[in-house]
Protein backbone atom coordinates (compact mmCIF):
# COMPACT_ATOMS: atom_id res chain seq x y z
CA UNK A 1 0.00 0.00 0.00
CA UNK A 2 1.30 3.25 -0.94
CA UNK A 3 0.34 6.92 0.73
CA UNK A 4 2.08 8.44 -2.03
CA UNK A 5 -0.76 9.74 -4.14
CA UNK A 6 1.26 10.59 -7.08
CA UNK A 7 2.54 6.90 -7.27
CA UNK A 8 -1.28 5.89 -7.13
CA UNK A 9 -2.30 8.87 -9.60
CA UNK A 10 0.42 7.64 -11.89
CA UNK A 11 -0.89 3.84 -11.41
CA UNK A 12 -4.20 4.53 -11.76
CA UNK A 13 -4.74 7.55 -14.41
CA UNK A 14 -5.08 5.01 -17.67
CA UNK A 15 -8.21 3.69 -16.42
CA UNK A 16 -9.80 6.59 -14.05
CA UNK A 17 -12.72 6.31 -16.93
CA UNK A 18 -13.50 2.97 -16.16
CA UNK A 19 -13.34 2.84 -12.37
CA UNK A 20 -15.88 6.34 -13.02
CA UNK A 21 -18.32 4.11 -15.41
CA UNK A 22 -17.98 1.38 -12.88
CA UNK A 23 -18.37 3.71 -9.65
CA UNK A 24 -19.49 6.67 -10.04
CA UNK A 25 -21.19 9.04 -12.59
CA UNK A 26 -21.51 7.76 -15.88
CA UNK A 27 -22.98 9.64 -17.66
CA UNK A 28 -20.24 12.00 -17.09
CA UNK A 29 -18.17 9.70 -18.88
CA UNK A 30 -20.17 9.38 -21.78
CA UNK A 31 -20.92 13.18 -21.99
CA UNK A 32 -16.37 13.53 -21.81
CA UNK A 33 -16.27 10.38 -24.81
CA UNK A 34 -18.84 12.00 -26.95
CA UNK A 35 -16.63 15.45 -26.99
CA UNK A 36 -13.81 13.76 -27.30
CA UNK A 37 -12.70 15.78 -23.96
CA UNK A 38 -10.35 12.11 -22.68
CA UNK A 39 -7.04 13.02 -23.18
CA UNK A 40 -5.89 12.62 -19.36
CA UNK A 41 -4.55 15.09 -17.57
CA UNK A 42 -1.89 14.51 -15.30
CA UNK A 43 -0.80 17.36 -14.05
CA UNK A 44 -1.54 21.57 -13.40
CA UNK A 45 0.39 25.06 -12.62
CA UNK A 46 -0.69 28.02 -12.63
CA UNK A 47 -2.82 28.75 -15.68
CA UNK A 48 -1.92 25.59 -17.42
CA UNK A 49 -2.95 22.02 -17.30
CA UNK A 50 -0.69 18.95 -19.20
CA UNK A 51 -2.21 15.90 -20.91
CA UNK A 52 -0.04 12.21 -20.38
CA UNK A 53 1.78 13.19 -23.68
CA UNK A 54 2.89 16.30 -22.32
CA UNK A 55 0.33 18.72 -24.21
CA UNK A 56 -0.35 22.39 -22.67
CA UNK A 57 -3.60 23.98 -22.30
CA UNK A 58 -4.90 27.00 -21.27
CA UNK A 59 -7.17 26.46 -18.33
CA UNK A 60 -10.10 29.53 -19.42
CA UNK A 61 -12.39 27.42 -16.63
CA UNK A 62 -10.29 27.61 -13.54
CA UNK A 63 -12.48 24.55 -11.98
CA UNK A 64 -15.37 26.36 -11.94
CA UNK A 65 -13.23 29.86 -10.77
CA UNK A 66 -11.85 27.92 -7.75
CA UNK A 67 -7.79 28.41 -8.96
CA UNK A 68 -8.12 32.43 -9.26
CA UNK A 69 -4.33 31.87 -7.44
CA UNK A 70 -3.36 29.35 -10.47
CA UNK A 71 -3.16 25.82 -9.48
CA UNK A 72 -0.56 24.76 -6.76
CA UNK A 73 0.40 27.75 -6.23
CA UNK A 74 3.72 27.38 -3.88
CA UNK A 75 2.18 29.60 -1.04
CA UNK A 76 -0.85 27.39 -0.89
CA UNK A 77 0.78 24.07 -0.80
CA UNK A 78 3.54 26.26 1.69
CA UNK A 79 0.31 26.81 4.09
CA UNK A 80 -1.41 23.79 3.76
CA UNK A 81 1.80 21.77 4.29
CA UNK A 82 2.59 24.07 7.76
CA UNK A 83 -0.18 23.02 9.12
CA UNK A 84 0.46 19.26 8.18
CA UNK A 85 3.72 19.06 9.67
CA UNK A 86 2.99 21.11 12.68
CA UNK A 87 0.45 19.08 14.93
CA UNK A 88 -1.97 21.70 15.15
CA UNK A 89 -4.96 21.69 17.68
CA UNK A 90 -7.62 21.45 15.07
CA UNK A 91 -11.18 21.41 15.18
CA UNK A 92 -11.43 20.52 18.89
CA UNK A 93 -14.94 21.79 18.81
CA UNK A 94 -14.69 22.51 22.56
CA UNK A 95 -12.45 25.79 21.92
CA UNK A 96 -12.64 28.26 18.88
CA UNK A 97 -10.15 28.13 16.17
CA UNK A 98 -7.40 30.28 16.07
CA UNK A 99 -6.96 30.49 12.47
CA UNK A 100 -10.84 31.21 12.12
CA UNK A 101 -10.21 34.12 13.81
CA UNK A 102 -7.50 35.22 11.88
CA UNK A 103 -8.94 34.26 7.99
CA UNK A 104 -12.43 36.12 9.07
CA UNK A 105 -10.47 39.29 10.49
CA UNK A 106 -8.69 39.56 7.34
CA UNK A 107 -12.06 39.16 5.23
CA UNK A 108 -13.86 41.81 6.93
CA UNK A 109 -11.26 44.43 6.24
CA UNK A 110 -11.68 44.35 3.23
CA UNK A 111 -15.68 45.05 3.66
CA UNK A 112 -15.78 47.24 6.71
CA UNK A 113 -19.57 47.59 7.06
CA UNK A 114 -19.57 44.04 8.05
CA UNK A 115 -18.83 42.60 11.37
CA UNK A 116 -19.34 38.77 11.57
CA UNK A 117 -17.89 35.58 9.64
CA UNK A 118 -19.73 32.04 9.51
CA UNK A 119 -17.34 29.49 7.46
CA UNK A 120 -18.96 26.81 6.43
CA UNK A 121 -17.80 24.57 3.30
CA UNK A 122 -18.93 25.29 0.16
CA UNK A 123 -20.62 27.48 -1.99
CA UNK A 124 -24.00 26.08 -1.79
CA UNK A 125 -23.94 25.88 2.21
CA UNK A 126 -22.97 29.74 2.62
CA UNK A 127 -26.83 30.10 0.64
CA UNK A 128 -28.09 27.51 3.19
CA UNK A 129 -26.93 29.74 6.16
CA UNK A 130 -28.09 32.84 4.14
CA UNK A 131 -31.41 31.53 3.93
CA UNK A 132 -31.71 30.56 7.44
CA UNK A 133 -29.89 33.94 8.92
CA UNK A 134 -32.60 35.89 6.94
CA UNK A 135 -35.58 34.21 7.91
CA UNK A 136 -34.11 34.35 11.93
CA UNK A 137 -33.30 38.05 11.61
CA UNK A 138 -36.66 39.20 9.93
CA UNK A 139 -39.55 36.50 10.96
CA UNK A 140 -40.05 36.28 7.59
CA UNK A 141 -40.30 33.45 5.45
CA UNK A 142 -39.63 34.72 1.76
CA UNK A 143 -36.80 34.01 -0.23
CA UNK A 144 -36.50 36.13 -3.73
CA UNK A 145 -34.12 35.04 -6.16
CA UNK A 146 -33.58 35.76 -10.03
CA UNK A 147 -34.36 34.08 -13.74
CA UNK A 148 -31.20 32.08 -14.81
CA UNK A 149 -29.61 32.06 -10.97
CA UNK A 150 -27.23 29.75 -9.93
CA UNK A 151 -26.85 29.31 -6.45
CA UNK A 152 -25.45 25.47 -5.96
CA UNK A 153 -27.13 22.66 -5.90
CA UNK A 154 -28.60 21.50 -2.28
CA UNK A 155 -32.13 21.56 -1.40
CA UNK A 156 -32.42 25.38 -0.39
CA UNK A 157 -30.07 26.58 -2.52
CA UNK A 158 -31.77 24.97 -5.28
CA UNK A 159 -35.06 26.79 -4.61
CA UNK A 160 -32.93 29.66 -5.64
CA UNK A 161 -32.44 27.86 -8.84
CA UNK A 162 -33.58 30.14 -12.13
CA UNK A 163 -33.50 26.71 -14.54
CA UNK A 164 -35.75 24.20 -14.20
CA UNK A 165 -33.57 21.62 -15.80
CA UNK A 166 -31.39 21.35 -12.71
CA UNK A 167 -34.83 21.43 -10.62
CA UNK A 168 -36.60 19.00 -12.77
CA UNK A 169 -37.30 15.45 -10.84
CA UNK A 170 -36.75 17.15 -7.22
CA UNK A 171 -39.49 19.10 -6.33
CA UNK A 172 -41.19 20.33 -4.49
CA UNK A 173 -38.09 22.29 -2.73
CA UNK A 174 -38.57 25.10 -0.04
CA UNK A 175 -41.51 27.24 -0.05
CA UNK A 176 -41.98 30.67 -0.16
CA UNK A 177 -39.26 31.10 -2.56
CA UNK A 178 -40.00 33.67 -5.44
CA UNK A 179 -38.54 34.24 -8.87
CA UNK A 180 -38.50 37.54 -10.21
CA UNK A 181 -36.57 38.46 -13.56
CA UNK A 182 -33.03 39.63 -13.14
CA UNK A 183 -32.74 43.62 -13.69
CA UNK A 184 -36.12 44.56 -13.73
CA UNK A 185 -36.77 46.93 -10.89
CA UNK A 186 -40.40 47.13 -11.32
CA UNK A 187 -40.74 43.08 -10.52
CA UNK A 188 -38.25 43.52 -7.41
CA UNK A 189 -40.71 46.01 -6.03
CA UNK A 190 -43.90 44.42 -7.03
CA UNK A 191 -42.61 40.93 -5.11
CA UNK A 192 -40.93 43.14 -2.02
CA UNK A 193 -44.68 45.15 -1.37
CA UNK A 194 -45.82 42.32 0.40
CA UNK A 195 -43.32 42.45 3.21
CA UNK A 196 -42.88 39.11 3.53
CA UNK A 197 -40.11 38.89 2.11
CA UNK A 198 -36.63 38.08 4.38
CA UNK A 199 -34.07 38.50 1.82
CA UNK A 200 -33.29 38.77 -1.44
CA UNK A 201 -30.33 36.78 -2.88
CA UNK A 202 -28.68 37.71 -6.21
CA UNK A 203 -25.29 37.30 -8.00
CA UNK A 204 -23.64 40.70 -8.96
CA UNK A 205 -23.53 39.61 -12.24
CA UNK A 206 -24.63 36.11 -13.33
CA UNK A 207 -22.40 33.32 -14.01
CA UNK A 208 -25.33 31.18 -16.08
CA UNK A 209 -24.96 33.38 -19.49
CA UNK A 210 -22.56 36.25 -17.21
CA UNK A 211 -25.48 38.34 -17.26
CA UNK A 212 -24.21 41.93 -16.24
CA UNK A 213 -27.15 43.84 -14.80
CA UNK A 214 -27.60 48.03 -15.51
CA UNK A 215 -25.40 50.57 -13.51
CA UNK A 216 -27.90 51.61 -11.51
CA UNK A 217 -29.66 47.84 -10.97
CA UNK A 218 -27.87 46.64 -8.01
CA UNK A 219 -28.17 50.17 -5.67
CA UNK A 220 -31.35 50.22 -6.41
CA UNK A 221 -32.45 47.25 -5.48
CA UNK A 222 -30.51 47.36 -2.05
CA UNK A 223 -32.18 50.69 -1.32
CA UNK A 224 -35.34 48.80 -2.17
CA UNK A 225 -34.82 46.43 0.18
CA UNK A 226 -33.96 48.22 2.96
CA UNK A 227 -36.90 50.15 2.43
CA UNK A 228 -39.44 47.10 2.46
CA UNK A 229 -37.52 45.77 5.53
CA UNK A 230 -35.79 43.00 3.03
CA UNK A 231 -32.31 41.77 3.72
CA UNK A 232 -29.99 42.56 -0.06
CA UNK A 233 -27.57 39.46 -0.28
CA UNK A 234 -24.75 39.32 -2.59
CA UNK A 235 -23.69 35.57 -3.90
CA UNK A 236 -20.46 36.65 -4.82
CA UNK A 237 -19.45 32.82 -4.34
CA UNK A 238 -18.52 33.30 -7.82
CA UNK A 239 -18.11 36.91 -8.68
CA UNK A 240 -15.90 37.48 -5.24
CA UNK A 241 -12.20 37.83 -4.42
CA UNK A 242 -10.97 39.62 -7.35
CA UNK A 243 -12.89 37.99 -10.28
CA UNK A 244 -14.79 40.59 -11.91
CA UNK A 245 -11.63 43.15 -11.29
CA UNK A 246 -12.50 44.89 -7.71
CA UNK A 247 -12.23 42.11 -4.70
CA UNK A 248 -16.10 42.28 -4.51
CA UNK A 249 -17.93 42.50 -7.48
CA UNK A 250 -20.58 44.91 -6.20
CA UNK A 251 -17.91 47.68 -5.62
CA UNK A 252 -18.16 48.62 -8.91
CA UNK A 253 -21.88 49.83 -7.55
CA UNK A 254 -20.93 50.96 -4.71
CA UNK A 255 -23.28 48.69 -2.81
CA UNK A 256 -22.87 47.57 0.85
CA UNK A 257 -24.70 44.43 1.02
CA UNK A 258 -26.15 42.88 4.16
CA UNK A 259 -24.43 39.77 3.70
CA UNK A 260 -21.78 38.49 1.62
CA UNK A 261 -21.79 34.74 0.14
CA UNK A 262 -17.97 33.94 -0.70
CA UNK A 263 -16.79 30.43 -2.08
CA UNK A 264 -14.83 28.93 -4.43
CA UNK A 265 -11.39 31.37 -4.53
CA UNK A 266 -11.17 31.32 -1.31
CA UNK A 267 -10.05 27.57 -1.26
CA UNK A 268 -7.15 28.03 -2.99
CA UNK A 269 -8.57 25.15 -5.30
CA UNK A 270 -7.45 22.52 -2.49
CA UNK A 271 -9.90 22.89 0.22
CA UNK A 272 -13.29 23.13 0.34
CA UNK A 273 -14.58 26.00 1.92
CA UNK A 274 -17.38 28.86 1.87
CA UNK A 275 -17.65 32.21 4.11
CA UNK A 276 -20.84 34.26 4.88
CA UNK A 277 -20.20 37.43 5.89
CA UNK A 278 -22.67 39.44 7.62
CA UNK A 279 -23.93 42.60 9.72
CA UNK A 280 -23.70 42.10 13.34
CA UNK A 281 -27.52 42.18 14.71
CA UNK A 282 -28.04 39.64 11.90
CA UNK A 283 -25.66 37.17 13.80
CA UNK A 284 -27.17 38.10 17.20
CA UNK A 285 -30.89 37.14 16.10
CA UNK A 286 -28.92 33.90 15.20
CA UNK A 287 -26.95 33.29 18.41
CA UNK A 288 -29.30 34.97 20.81
CA UNK A 289 -28.35 33.17 23.52
CA UNK A 290 -25.80 30.81 25.10
CA UNK A 291 -28.58 27.29 24.17
CA UNK A 292 -27.94 28.49 20.56
CA UNK A 293 -24.26 28.97 20.44
CA UNK A 294 -24.49 25.94 17.82
CA UNK A 295 -27.63 26.89 16.40
CA UNK A 296 -25.87 27.02 12.78
CA UNK A 297 -22.82 25.61 12.16
CA UNK A 298 -20.96 21.99 10.55
CA UNK A 299 -18.18 19.90 11.84
CA UNK A 300 -15.33 21.20 9.45
CA UNK A 301 -16.61 24.74 9.31
CA UNK A 302 -13.45 26.26 10.97
CA UNK A 303 -10.95 23.24 9.84
CA UNK A 304 -7.50 24.61 10.13
CA UNK A 305 -6.87 23.33 6.35
CA UNK A 306 -9.59 25.31 4.32
CA UNK A 307 -8.65 28.36 7.09
CA UNK A 308 -4.72 27.84 5.67
CA UNK A 309 -6.10 28.25 2.18
CA UNK A 310 -8.18 31.12 3.15
CA UNK A 311 -5.17 32.85 4.20
CA UNK A 312 -3.11 32.08 2.26
CA UNK A 313 -4.74 33.11 -1.02
CA UNK A 314 -5.36 36.63 0.44
CA UNK A 315 -2.01 36.77 0.63
CA UNK A 316 -1.34 35.96 -2.70
CA UNK A 317 -4.03 38.22 -4.34
CA UNK A 318 -2.69 40.93 -2.53
CA UNK A 319 1.12 40.69 -2.84
CA UNK A 320 0.99 39.45 -6.51
CA UNK A 321 -1.88 42.30 -7.07
CA UNK A 322 -4.06 39.64 -8.66
CA UNK A 323 -7.07 41.71 -8.29
CA UNK A 324 -5.49 44.78 -10.63
CA UNK A 325 -4.26 42.57 -12.86
CA UNK A 326 -7.60 40.85 -13.09
CA UNK A 327 -8.95 44.31 -14.32
CA UNK A 328 -6.35 45.21 -16.17
CA UNK A 329 -6.34 41.34 -18.69
CA UNK A 330 -9.56 41.13 -18.10
CA UNK A 331 -10.00 44.38 -20.20
CA UNK A 332 -7.59 43.42 -23.13
CA UNK A 333 -9.33 40.01 -23.09
CA UNK A 334 -13.46 41.78 -23.31
CA UNK A 335 -11.63 44.43 -25.98
CA UNK A 336 -10.21 42.13 -28.30
CA UNK A 337 -13.49 39.65 -27.65
CA UNK A 338 -15.43 42.61 -29.09
CA UNK A 339 -13.53 43.69 -31.65
CA UNK A 340 -13.89 40.16 -33.23
CA UNK A 341 -17.79 40.42 -32.42
CA UNK A 342 -17.94 43.27 -34.84
CA UNK A 343 -16.16 40.52 -37.91
CA UNK A 344 -18.55 37.53 -37.42
CA UNK A 345 -22.09 38.36 -37.42
CA UNK A 346 -23.14 35.65 -35.19
CA UNK A 347 -21.18 36.73 -32.40
CA UNK A 348 -23.56 38.65 -30.92
CA UNK A 349 -21.88 40.57 -28.02
CA UNK A 350 -19.29 39.72 -25.45
CA UNK A 351 -19.39 40.89 -22.02
CA UNK A 352 -18.64 40.60 -18.44
CA UNK A 353 -15.86 42.30 -15.93
CA UNK A 354 -12.56 41.47 -15.33
CA UNK A 355 -11.75 37.78 -16.03
CA UNK A 356 -15.48 36.91 -15.60
CA UNK A 357 -16.53 37.24 -19.88
CA UNK A 358 -18.82 35.58 -21.72
CA UNK A 359 -19.33 35.71 -25.54
CA UNK A 360 -22.79 35.31 -26.62
CA UNK A 361 -23.25 33.26 -30.71
CA UNK A 362 -26.63 33.79 -31.91
CA UNK A 363 -27.83 32.10 -35.51
CA UNK A 364 -28.83 35.94 -36.47
CA UNK A 365 -28.12 39.25 -34.93
CA UNK A 366 -32.07 40.29 -35.45
CA UNK A 367 -33.85 37.27 -34.07
CA UNK A 368 -30.72 36.51 -31.56
CA UNK A 369 -31.72 32.73 -31.75
CA UNK A 370 -29.19 30.50 -29.53
CA UNK A 371 -26.44 28.99 -31.61
CA UNK A 372 -26.69 25.89 -29.24
CA UNK A 373 -24.67 23.54 -31.77
CA UNK A 374 -21.67 26.30 -33.21
CA UNK A 375 -21.06 26.92 -29.58
CA UNK A 376 -20.71 23.42 -28.61
CA UNK A 377 -18.68 23.05 -31.67
CA UNK A 378 -16.31 25.76 -30.81
CA UNK A 379 -15.70 24.45 -27.38
CA UNK A 380 -14.92 21.26 -28.41
CA UNK A 381 -12.61 22.32 -30.86
CA UNK A 382 -11.13 24.98 -29.40
CA UNK A 383 -10.12 22.21 -26.35
CA UNK A 384 -8.34 19.96 -29.55
CA UNK A 385 -6.51 23.47 -29.74
CA UNK A 386 -5.22 23.89 -26.36
CA UNK A 387 -8.12 25.86 -24.58
CA UNK A 388 -10.06 24.69 -21.98
CA UNK A 389 -13.46 26.40 -22.02
CA UNK A 390 -17.42 25.80 -21.01
CA UNK A 391 -20.50 26.83 -22.36
CA UNK A 392 -22.99 29.04 -19.58
CA UNK A 393 -26.85 30.03 -20.43
CA UNK A 394 -27.82 29.03 -23.91
CA UNK A 395 -24.98 29.84 -26.14
CA UNK A 396 -22.53 31.95 -24.78
CA UNK A 397 -18.59 30.75 -24.14
CA UNK A 398 -17.92 31.47 -20.75
CA UNK A 399 -13.96 32.38 -19.54
CA UNK A 400 -13.11 32.31 -16.46
CA UNK A 401 -9.82 31.76 -16.11
CA UNK A 402 -6.88 32.09 -13.06
CA UNK A 403 -6.35 35.66 -12.02
CA UNK A 404 -2.62 35.13 -13.01
CA UNK A 405 -2.82 35.09 -16.50
CA UNK A 406 -0.56 37.17 -18.53
CA UNK A 407 -0.94 39.34 -21.54
CA UNK A 408 1.10 36.91 -23.71
CA UNK A 409 -1.74 34.33 -22.39
CA UNK A 410 -4.59 36.84 -23.14
CA UNK A 411 -3.02 37.10 -26.60
CA UNK A 412 -2.81 33.24 -27.15
CA UNK A 413 -6.56 33.07 -25.72
CA UNK A 414 -7.78 35.06 -28.76
CA UNK A 415 -5.68 33.48 -31.42
CA UNK A 416 -6.75 29.75 -30.68
CA UNK A 417 -10.46 30.83 -29.97
CA UNK A 418 -10.71 32.70 -33.40
CA UNK A 419 -8.24 30.15 -35.29
CA UNK A 420 -10.96 27.11 -34.09
CA UNK A 421 -14.10 29.25 -35.36
CA UNK A 422 -12.50 29.43 -38.04
CA UNK A 423 -11.73 25.78 -38.20
CA UNK A 424 -15.52 25.14 -37.08
CA UNK A 425 -16.66 27.08 -39.98
CA UNK A 426 -14.50 25.16 -42.68
CA UNK A 427 -15.74 22.15 -41.62
CA UNK A 428 -19.81 23.80 -41.50
CA UNK A 429 -18.76 24.12 -44.99
CA UNK A 430 -17.73 20.96 -46.08
CA UNK A 431 -20.66 19.35 -44.69
C1 LIG B 1 -22.91 32.16 -7.62
C2 LIG B 1 -22.77 30.78 -7.05
N1 LIG B 1 -23.31 30.50 -5.86
C3 LIG B 1 -23.20 29.29 -5.30
C4 LIG B 1 -22.54 28.26 -5.96
C5 LIG B 1 -22.44 26.91 -5.33
O1 LIG B 1 -21.15 26.67 -4.89
P1 LIG B 1 -20.66 25.18 -4.58
O2 LIG B 1 -20.60 24.47 -5.89
O3 LIG B 1 -19.32 25.37 -3.94
O4 LIG B 1 -21.64 24.58 -3.65
C6 LIG B 1 -21.97 28.51 -7.21
C7 LIG B 1 -21.27 27.44 -7.93
O5 LIG B 1 -20.97 27.49 -9.09
C8 LIG B 1 -22.08 29.81 -7.77
O6 LIG B 1 -21.55 30.10 -8.96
Amino acid sequence: MTHDMAKLFALREHDHYAIHRRHLNEQMVRVLKAIGYDVGFCSGKGQYLYDRDGNRYLDLLSGFGVFAIGRNHPALCEALKSVLDSDLPNLVQMDVSTLAGILAERLLAHVPYLDKVCFVNSGSETVEAAIKFARAATGRPGILYCEHAFHGLSNGALSLNGDDIFREGFEPLLPNCVRIPFNDLIALEKALHSRTIAAFIVEPIQGKGVNVPDDDYLKLAADLCRRHGTLFVADEVQTGLGRTGRFLAVEYWNVEPDMVLLAKTLSGGHVPVGAVLTRKWIFDKVFDRMERAVAHGSTFGTNDLAMAAGIATLDVLKSEQLVEKAAQTGERLLRAFTEMTQRYEFLREARGKGLMIGMELVKDRTDKEPAKKLCDALITRAYHNGLILLSCGQSTVRFMPPLVIDEGDVDEAVALLEQSLTEVLASEHAH
